[in-house]
């Protein structure tokens, strides 16, 4: 069943889980959508895990689209969200929503993803009557890392946890179709996840929310020096590519491959 905006509601209407998972390329996007997972997100994390950036500022417009668009053709059922990038949607609402329709158009994925609260709803706004689902991206807001200072837990203080439950209502009034809660204390998360109709899809927010995503590099593993705690490493992919490389390496040297059955 191919996913939109109305089956991942239903989905927490019916109180059943949503899993989200990053990916950045078609092989990859392939496995996920296989395997089920509900929506997969063209991240702008790929500013970090695939340009090797150390912040998400720095990647494109058309560095997104390039990647959702192989994301989509690797993609059957799940609905695909692409993040706008940073710069694509602060300057002014026209440009937005230029920007959000050029992603969608050139892509073909179902939505995209902005961060930040009540300062960005008059966007959203904009982007939803133009008819592109938009998700909501509040606590941990990696795009204004240079204003946060430091990507540590968000909402620790009494008027911080005030705020974030101020924007999560304005960003559902203001027609997002779901919101990430990023690095934030699970009660906080569980109190929007509760006043809120639309899904909140928690990274790092507990274990309360109506659905969670991870980054598909922190989840396989690939890169062993990062590991924060609220990342499950369900593979350790660096250690096996790394073996399979060295084995290689070692074959080639010593003339074992490739063997008779692997010429021609
Ligand atoms: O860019 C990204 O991968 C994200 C997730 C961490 C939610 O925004």
């Amino acid at each position: 069943m191919k996913h939109s905006v109305k089956t991942i509601y239903q989905l927490k209407q019916d109180g059943k889980k949503i899993s989200m998972l990053t990916s950045y390329d078609y092989t990859i996007a392939k496995i996920v959508d296989e395997v089920g997972i509900e929506m997969v997100l063209v991240g702008d994390s790929l500013s970090n895990v695939f340009q090797g950036n150390n912040t998400t500022v720095p990647v494109t417009l058309n560095e997104m689209i390039y990647h959702g668009k192989a994301v989509v053709k690797g993609v059957k059922n799940a609905l695909v969200v692409i993040d706008m990038p940073f710069g694509t949607y602060q300057i002014n609402e026209d440009s937005a929503v230029e920007n959000a329709i050029k992603i969608i158009k050139e892509t073909n994925a179902q939505a995209v993803k902005l961060e930040g609260g009540i300062e960005i709803e008059h966007c959203i706004k904009r982007i939803t009557n133009a008819g592109i689902p938009v998700m909501g991206h509040l606590g941990l807001t990696p795009q204004s890392i240079h204003q946060i200072g430091s990507f540590e837990l968000q909402a620790t203080t009494k008027e911080a946890q005030d705020k974030i439950l101020q924007d999560a209502v304005a960003l559902e009034k203001a027609g997002c179709f779901a919101m990430v809660l990023e690095k934030i204390p699970s009660f906080i998360a569980k109190e929007i996840t509760s006043l809120l109709n639309i899904p909140v899809i928690g990274i790092g927010a507990g274990n309360h929310c109506d659905g969670q995503v991870l980054v598909i590099n922190d989840l396989i593993g690939l890169d062993p020096s990062f590991k924060p705690k609220f990342v499950r490493q369900y593979l350790n992919a660096h250690s096996l590519i790394s073996a399979a490389v060295k084995q290689y390496h070692e074959d080639v040297k010593n003339g074992g491959f490739p063997n008779a059955a692997e010429s021609y």
